[in-house]
């Protein structure tokens, strides 16, 4: 039993060791196959986790095997389905890269190219504003320099801009300098003077232009005027030309003469076409030229009644010297004689007329002289006080410093005269009569206005009335020859006209200030001379026999007749009379005959040599020898040089027989 007891328990061991064996081979096994089952696992997933990994560092290139179509298999498979998108989206975003990256180094080529057009763009904007600035800066000095007015008007007559007003007040003048004596007088210190004085400022162009802009020219001129200014700019715009046109215009300042220039604009001002106008004041141009025309109109008058007067004079010449035979021969016959002297009284009428037309053609034989004109008209005071009566009342302000002047100074008394008589004619009623002298400076500004005016130095006369004045018609024709307003028989009309020729051919200049009730004022203007000069002017007061005593004068004188007539009266007062027809002959005669002591010769004479010329010679040559000279008619401004020659007189023709005698007498005495 023992035995037994221990055979089953070694059994029991037994199948336990085995059983435990069993189970831990089985285990073993177990282990093992699900080690490598777990291993073909955890290969695909390995490699799944390295291709993430791959995936995530963005290497996408291969598929991962698949192993198994188990859900590993499955999940491998769309992994790769997964890279594969990857992939090609990978790709594709490259691809967009590269052609981004193309583009923007397209861009910015074209980018660097436009910064370059812009740079260069604004360097020429910067210069074209610069250049604008400039250009502005030059228009805006250059609008402020002119004179001128310059404004834009639109198409409906509308002032749209004022580029210049035409004004310039802080305008500095500077005025040429003239070749004056080193100490000129001074000029007009009190305001008598300065009043005196020709206006020799420069008037500026006072316009009033005010508010124009934005009005339009109907509301600022006259329907007349405007309709004149809108018809320049609508044909400007419509020509499209420059319209240039003169017109006269009420301004501030007066009365003045514009010449515009109208051109049409490029810019329009609310699409409305416009057109800019520079107008110029021409005032003084147009007064020049006036003035010219005027000095030619008396110019070509003179010429004509200066030939009538030459042969007029001639003729009265002959008929004076025949009348004056026969009236001295007619004394037996008392009717006849009476008839004569009746001729004789005409032909002296004749005589006057022809002097005066003379005077005014500056044609009139002249013997200048320095003369002082305060004196000269203090030596005519009382033939003025007898003329102008007790009415009118004379005042004379004349300056103490005054310079001579060269003028014929009985001449200039008849000038003054004729001025006198004037002034009464004037103040039928009574007045003022105003005689003023005085140095004066005439600029070079003032006598380039004037026509015939050289600037310097002069001595002016001034006679003024508080008469009735005249209007601007009259003014103007003045100084015409037998231009008069007083009734026939009171006036010839040429009293004026003789002092304008008197004063022009004494190289001097005439002005006449007069408006209707205003009374007149007439200035003299004549040039001056070297105060060392002595003024030789005194009044001829020798009284001499008129008698010769059989001295020997040459008589000179193309006209065979008047020739004859000279001859017979110097016979006829007692002289021993020689003659010549021309100015060789006298000179031989001269030559032959040493005992001649007077030459009187006439101023005209055909070939080289005139009457002045041959008395210069004849002088030259016999300095003791007289001279007197006679004419009706002179192509010289002046005789003489203005320093008297001793022994030298004019004897005007026609003359009478008494007026020879008289003249010789006072040559010889
Ligand atoms: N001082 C004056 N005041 C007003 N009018 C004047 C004056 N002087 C001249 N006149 C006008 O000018 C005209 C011309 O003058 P001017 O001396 O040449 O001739 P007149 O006096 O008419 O004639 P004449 O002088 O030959 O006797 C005058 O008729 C007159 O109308
Ligand atoms: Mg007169």
């Amino acid at each position: 039993m023992a035995v037994l007891a221990t055979h089953d328990l070694l059994a029991k061991v037994f199948v336990v060791w085995s059983l435990a064996f069993l189970i831990l081979a089985l285990l073993s096994a177990a282990y093992l196959i699900s080690k490598r089952r777990a291993d073909a696992l955890a290969r695909p997933i390995d490699s799944l986790v390295e291709a993430i990994q791959q995936l995530a560092a963005g290497r996408l290139h291969e598929d991962i095997p698949i192993a198994s179509g188990d859900e590993l298999g499955e999940l491998i498979g769309s992994f790769n389905l997964l890279r594969a998108s990857m992939q090609q989206t990978q790709e594709k975003l490259r691809e967009a890269n590269a052609l981004l990256e193309q583009r923007v180094t397209e861009r910015t080529t074209d980018l660097a190219t436009l910064n370059q057009v812009l740079t260069y763009q604004i360097g020429v904007r910067n210069q074209t504003e610069i250049a604008l600035r400039e250009s502005e800066a030059r228009l805006r000095a250059m609008t402020r320099a002119i004179p001128d007015l310059v404004f834009v008007v639109d198409e409906d007559g509308r002032y749209r801009e004022i580029l210049a007003a035409g004004q310039n007040r802080a305008a500095a003048t500077i005025a040429p300098s003239h070749d004056l004596p080193v100490n000129p007088p001074p000029r007009a210190p009190d305001s008598r003077r300065r009043r005196e004085a020709p206006d020799t400022e420069p008037k500026q162009a006072t316009i009033g232009i005010t508010p124009l802009r934005d009005r339009l020219l109907h509301e600022v001129y006259s329907t007349e005027m405007a309709d004149f200014f809108y018809d320049i700019i609508r044909r400007a715009l419509e020509t499209q030309q420059i319209q240039i046109a003169e017109y006269e215009l009420q301004t501030a300042s007066g009365l003045r003469w514009f010449e515009s220039r109208t051109a049409p604009l490029d810019v329009k001002f609310d699409n409305k076409a416009a057109a800019i106008v520079v107008a110029h004041d021409i005032t003084k141009r147009k007064s020049g030229e006036a003035q010219l025309r005027q000095a030619q109109k008396m110019q070509a008058i003179g010429q004509l009644t200066g030939g009538i007067a030459h042969d007029f004079n001639n003729l009265l010449a002959v008929i004076m010297g025949n009348l004056e035979l026969l009236h001295e021969q007619l004394t037996a016959q008392p009717r006849l004689h009476e008839l004569a002297q009746q001729a004789l009284k005409a032909v002296d009428r004749g005589t006057h007329l022809t002097r005066r037309l003379l005077a005014f053609s500056r044609h009139q034989p002249l013997l200048a002289q320095p003369t002082d004109l305060n004196k000269l008209a203090l030596g005519m005071l009382e033939l003025m006080r007898r003329t102008l009566g007790a009415n009118i009342q004379i005042n004379t302000l004349l300056d103490n410093d005054l310079l001579n002047t060269l003028v014929d100074p009985d001449q200039l008394e008849s000038a003054l005269l004729n001025l006198v008589i004037n002034a009464r004619d004037a103040m039928p009623n009574g007045g003022e009569l105003t005689l003023e002298t005085a140095n004066i400076l005439i600029e070079e500004d003032y006598a380039t206005q004037q026509a015939d005016m050289q600037a310097g130095l002069y001595v002016v006369l001034v006679v003024s009335d508080t008469g009735v004045g005249m209007t601007p018609q009259v003014l103007e024709r003045a100084f015409e020859p037998f231009f008069t307003t007083k009734e026939t028989g009171k006036g010839s009309g040429l009293g004026l006209s003789m002092v304008y020729g008197l004063v022009k051919q004494s190289g001097g200049h005439i002005t006449i200030d007069s408006q209707p009730n205003q009374g007149t004022r007439v200035r003299l203007y004549l040039p001056t001379i070297e105060r060392s000069v002595q003024a030789l002017h005194e009044p001829h007061t020798v009284d001499v026999s008129l008698r010769g005593q059989g001295e020997i004068i040459l008589v000179v004188e193309d006209d065979a007749e008047v020739r004859l007539f000279a001859v017979n009266a110097l016979r006829g007062l007692g002289y021993d009379p020689l003659q010549a027809a021309d100015a060789e002959t006298a000179l031989q005669v001269l030559a032959t005959t040493p005992e001649i002591v007077l030459l009187f010769t006439d101023i005209i004479m055909p070939g080289q040599m005139d009457g002045v010329k041959l008395a210069s010679e004849a002088q030259r040559r016999y300095p003791k020898l007289r001279v007197l000279y006679t004419s009706g008619y002179t192509e010289h401004a002046l005789i003489g040089d203005g320093h008297q020659v001793e022994g030298v007189d004019v004897l005007l023709k026609p003359y009478r027989k008494a007026d020879l005698g008289k003249k010789i007498r006072l040559l010889l005495s």
